[in-house]
């Protein structure tokens, strides 16, 4: 179709500037720049969220299988992922999507399920290494490189049921995992990432209990999650590194997410801080220098003790452990949708152990923020611009890819105005920080396809290409953001035009 007039039309209907609450970025204009050569452009979806054929071919059943299945009144419109986007079935119709947008990779995950039956290496399914293996020489096929993650919050149920990322023998049940990955697809994959969203795993999964497997620990199970997930994925990434870099010579990191937190006034830096450190820096201070960061460790200890408990709820890596851990990376990720504000507030009183009040802090949203779909989705577009640079300064400089970004609608327009302006005004703060040095060298849209939202089931859409999840054909079709997309990579320009 006509797509350089569209094109052209649905630009000039934006306006070019933007403001928002902070001083900074109030009269904001798009850049006039283009993204660097290199620079690499892909979009992401998830097993669980894509696939479909749930109990297929072999697979067994995983936690979010057992939790829809179970528990429907845990999603708003109490669906499942059993057929999704039915990507096991038309995995050549998402290829082949990706090829018309022109994305450069496409970062998608293995259901550990599908290759591992009950989650060990005692029964290994070879129908559903087929189908990875086949969508491999799809993209290899269609010059679209892959981007791996190896868990995307699927946890083979049998293994939920021995405890799951509660048990200490979660490292060595992924790190076999992990290692068949590398061998069967290795050869085929320069990207790695051994874990999505640790902090989803555990908060959510283990400690307030709204995903799979909806465990309710705060502050204690979600803790002891947290550090064998930490734990696997050192024990993934060293056996990348010594077995199978050598020979296959690709990247591997662990994909962290955070919003961005932004002082309510000067005063509330600290408290900000705080709350940055409980959600990025809980995962990335161990993966980086080896441990939790420090202003963890201290409150959870004083919080503890102010609850009777005898040693603190955030358990110790010993000295071994932390230099296994230590620069487990080869590049930083960030997977970013919205930012909240943060005020300081008096200790909060002692009573159950959560991991929100061991931050101890107030969160809060701006009323005049734009809303996406879901209430607390706010489109703040200056707090990815501050992330990232807060990125830099408390990490120092190390590549940055962004790993997912992107905005969900309820109305699953096919004039999706709304998602170009969020890519646009989100991808223009990403390419300033670029232009101040910030070596971000990736950025991959969330998503290519209408999927399934996990507790938001089939309400929010958030793909370039629309899928009627009622039609049993699942047809892919394109929406307006779709083309923008392919404008920008194909002239790495977020305007019509560009200053050269
Ligand atoms: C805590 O320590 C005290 C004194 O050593 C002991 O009496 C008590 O049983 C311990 N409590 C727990 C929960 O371990
Ligand atoms: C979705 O598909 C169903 C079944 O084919 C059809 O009845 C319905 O009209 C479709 N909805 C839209 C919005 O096209």
């Amino acid at each position: 179709m006509g797509c350089g007039r569209a094109v052209f039309i649905f630009l000039s209907l934006l306006s070019l500037s933007t403001s928002d609450g902070d001083d900074e970025f109030r009269n904001y204009q798009i850049s006039r720049k283009r993204f660097p050569p290199e620079f690499k452009f892909g979009v992401a979806t998830c097993a669980y969220q894509v696939e479909g054929a749930w109990n297929e071919d072999g697979k067994g059943e995983n936690i979010w299988d057992t939790m829809t299945h179970t528990r429907p009144e845990m999603i708003i419109d109490r669906s499942n992922g059993d057929v999704a986007s039915d990507s096991y079935h038309k995995y050549k119709h998402d290829v082949a999507i990706m090829k018309k947008v022109g994305v450069h990779f496409y970062r998608f995950s293995i259901a550990w399920s599908r290759i591992l039956p009950d989650g060990t290496l005692a029964n290994i399914n070879q129908k559903g290494i087929d189908y990875y293996m086949n969508l491999l020489q799809e993209l290899h096929r269609n010059g679209i490189e892959p981007m791996v993650t190896i868990y995307h919050w699927d946890l083979p149920t049998a293994l939920q049921n021995q405890g799951g990322w509660m048990n200490n023998n979660i490292v060595g049940w992924f790190t076999d995992y992990a290692r068949l990955c590398f061998q069967l697809f290795g050869p085929l994959v320069k990207h790695w990432a051994t874990i999505n969203e640790p902090k989803q795993i555990c908060h959510a999964g283990y400690g307030i209990g709204i995903g799979a497997p909806g465990i309710t620990s705060g502050g204690l199970g979600e803790y002891l999650c947290a550090k064998y997930v930490l734990l696997a994925h050192a024990s993934a990434y060293h056996v990348y590194d010594k077995e199978f870099r050598p020979s296959q010579q690709g990247k591997i990191t662990i994909v962290l997410d955070s919003d961005w937190y932004e002082p309510g006034t000067p005063a509330d830096e600290a408290a900000a801080e705080v709350r940055r450190q409980f959600v990025y820096g809980m995962y990335a201070n161990p993966i980086i220098y080896g441990n939790w960061p420090q202003v963890m460790i201290d409150r959870v200890a004083i919080r503890s003790q102010l609850e009777h408990f005898n040693r603190s709820r955030l358990p110790d890596f010993s000295p071994y452990q932390q230099r296994l851990l230590k620069g487990t990376f080869d590049y930083l990720s960030i997977n970013h949708y919205t930012t909240y504000m943060v005020s300081a507030i008096p200790e909060p009183p002692v009573g159950h152990a959560s991991w929100d009040l061991d931050a101890g802090v107030r969160l809060w949203q701006k009323p005049e923020w734009e809303t996406a779909a879901i209430d607390w989705f706010k489109v703040v577009p200056w707090g990815f611009h501050k992330l990232l640079r807060w990125m830099r300064t408390t990490y120092g400089d190390h590549e940055i890819y962004v790993t997912e970004n992107g905005v969900s609608d309820r109305t699953g327009e096919l004039d999706d105005f709304d998602r170009i302006s969020y890519y646009r005004r989100y991808m223009s703060h990403m390419l300033d920080c670029i232009n101040e040095g910030i070596r971000i060298i990736g950025y991959t849209a969330w998503s290519i396809i209408d999927n399934y939202e996990w507790n938001m089931g089939y309400v929010a859409h958030s793909g370039m290409y629309y899928i009627n999840m009622t039609d049993p054909a699942r047809r892919r079709i394109p929406r307006k953001s779709s083309y923008y997309y392919n404008h920008i990579i194909k002239t790495r320009c977020l305007l019509s035009q560009c200053d050269d």
